[in-house]
């Protein structure tokens, strides 16, 4: 017998931007291949904020817009707006502040969760604590990432990976069987520096005269870019996505069998399958967007929750896994029944 979920989901939304980046885009400006990008990662095109002028918080409001209409709720019944991001509008306030502003949700609570790709996993985790408090009832919880404001165009291992985009949920508190049934969330502050954009903050491991060096002789501030050790990362991503489906799936009381959809961050085709032969979820039972959509991050399991919705792949009733990994290292995942 599973356990009685305390917050259910209410509505779903996701917003992308219009401009598209393909394979063959790249091709032009730095030496890979659609052939390599296909075959290592799975990526075909990404969408990308480009010269739209659009910020981070005009995705996440649109997103959260979507889902709120979705709940069949107004932005005043939302109270609290929790944006997961690495890419904020600014250091502060937070950008669930100019959510609140744009949406004109004038009775929320609103705060920023960074825990990169895992982001939108800890903010579900967050929700849940809240309304078991009793003092939340309508949440709003969005994942929200304008990557490609970081990404180092002259790098070929990270540039040809991100994307941009945001994903948005309403959780409210649970009626009977449906909603939240386990989770799990970890990290490994260890590690943080196989995955990274370090400059912008206010760290003090770093000689200035070390700073200094940071900026390369084409005027790149290697500080405020993605840097990543890839095999390290892979590696590490697989067994932590593993360990993040079968600590929620425990959580939850369920077994393999009990899952109708997987939904895994976005981040490489090939550690999604390598997640779903391990928790044993059919081919059709996998979701994938990362095809032309890329990594968004925070925001990819939210975007892939809310397009399998509306392409009925997800079902009222279906119980979803989700698990993620990223920067930091963080890791997490999810059962929700739907
Ligand atoms: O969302 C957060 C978590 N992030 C991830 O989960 C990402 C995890 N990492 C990965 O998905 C993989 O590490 C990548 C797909 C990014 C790279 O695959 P890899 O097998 O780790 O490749 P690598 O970095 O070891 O590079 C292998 C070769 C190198 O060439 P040499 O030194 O063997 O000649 C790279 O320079 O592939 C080369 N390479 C490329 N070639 C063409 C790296 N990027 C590219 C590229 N096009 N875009």
């Amino acid at each position: 017998m599973a356990k009685q979920p305390k917050i259910m989901i209410a509505g779903t939304g996701h917003f992308l931007p219009e401009q598209r980046m393909t394979n063959q885009d790249f091709e032009k400006i730095m030496d890979t291949s659609d052939e390599w990008i296909t075959k290592m990662v799975g990526i075909k095109e990404r969408r990308i904020i480009g010269d739209s002028g659009l910020s981070t918080s005009d995705m996440a409001t649109a997103a959260g817009k979507a889902a709120i209409e979705d709940a069949g709720l107004t932005a005043e019944d939302i109270d609290a707006i929790i944006v997961a991001t690495v890419t904020p509008d600014m250091n502060f306030p937070s950008t669930a502040i100019f959510v609140q502003k744009n949406l004109g949700a004038k009775n929320a609570a609103a705060f920023d969760v960074s825990a990169a790709c895992t982001g939108w996993i800890y903010g579900m985790t967050l929700a849940e604590g809240m309304i078991a408090s009793g003092k939340f009832k309508n949440i709003l919880v969005i994942g929200a990432e304008f990557l490609t404001s970081l990404t180092d165009y002259t790098d070929r291992g990270t540039a040809v990976l991100f994307g941009d985009g945001s994903g948005a949920v309403v959780v409210k508190p649970s009626e009977d069987e449906k909603g939240m049934m386990g989770s799990y969330i970890k990290s490994n502050g260890d590690l943080a520096e196989l995955l990274w954009s370090y400059g912008g903050g206010t760290h003090k491991n770093k000689k200035v005269t070390d700073q200094e060096k940071m900026v390369d002789e084409s005027g790149i501030d290697k500080r405020s870019i993605i840097k990543m050790e890839g095999n390290k990362v892979y590696k590490y991503a697989v067994r932590a996505m593993i360990e993040s489906a079968e600590k929620a799936m425990e959580d939850a009381e369920i077994t393999e069998e009990d899952i109708d959809i997987l939904i895994p961050h976005q981040a490489n085709l090939r550690i999604i399958d390598a997640i779903a032969k391990r928790v044993n979820v059919s081919d059709d039972k996998v979701i994938r967007n990362l095809q032309y959509l890329g990594n968004t991050s925070s925001a990819s399991i939210p975007i892939a929750l809310d397009q399998a919705r509306k392409e009925g792949k997800v079902k009222d009733g279906d119980t979803l896994l989700v698990a993620a990994f990223g920067g930091g290292f963080t890791w997490g995942g999810l059962v929700i029944k739907m």
